[in-house]
């Protein structure tokens, strides 16, 4: 069986610590009961879910592959390919919801021409939402660019955020 459909040979940029701090939280855990919240973590810190990582997780949880790869494939929250080179993640939960964030959404479509899931035709950037709260709603509306948290953001922080990844994209993009 191949297991292609991650993305094969980009996986640079996978920083190993970061991958070892969320399964080292997993460690006391029963594998099955495991994977999905330590895929779920995965994902959120690298936008996908890495073909080098989903082998570190077979060979320290002793998970075969073909099981990784099913669930990745199966849930459609899970994505196994890098979307783009930097993603702008809205967090929807229900504080920012009230308080911005769609606003920043269309902002995003403005400026950028892409909708939730969508990629620029450049593959430079994606734009998801956050189903959760990312516990700092006294800050709403939050975005998350490329790892890093941003708060009280306004549709115009919001472009300058953008154009300052665009004039250095060095900054962050590992998704
Ligand atoms: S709802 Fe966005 S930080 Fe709480």
């Amino acid at each position: 069986m191949s297991l292609t459909v991650f993305e094969g040979g980009s996986d640079g940029g996978i920083e190993l610590a970061k991958v070892n701090a969320i399964l080292d939280r997993y460690t006391e855990w029963n594998a099955n009961e495991a994977l999905i919240p330590m895929l779920q973590e995965v994902q959120h810190e690298f936008g996908f879910v890495p073909s080098v990582v989903a082998a570190v997780i077979s060979d320290r949880f002793s998970v075969p592959m073909e099981q990784i790869y099913g669930v990745s494939t199966f849930y459609s929250d899970f994505k196994v390919r890098r979307k783009a080179a930097h993603r702008i993640l809205l967090c929807e939960g229900t504080a920012c919801y009230v308080c911005g964030s769609q606003e920043l959404a269309r902002t995003v479509l403005k400026k950028l021409g892409i909708d939730y899931n969508e990629v620029t035709h450049d593959k430079q950037w994606t734009l998801e939402r956050a189903n959760f709260c990312f516990g700092a709603c006294q800050l709403m509306p939050i975005v998350e660019i490329d790892h890093t948290i941003y708060g009280n953001v306004t549709p115009e922080r919001l472009i300058e955020l953008i154009e300052e990844v665009n004039k250095n994209p060095r900054h962050g993009g590992e998704h």
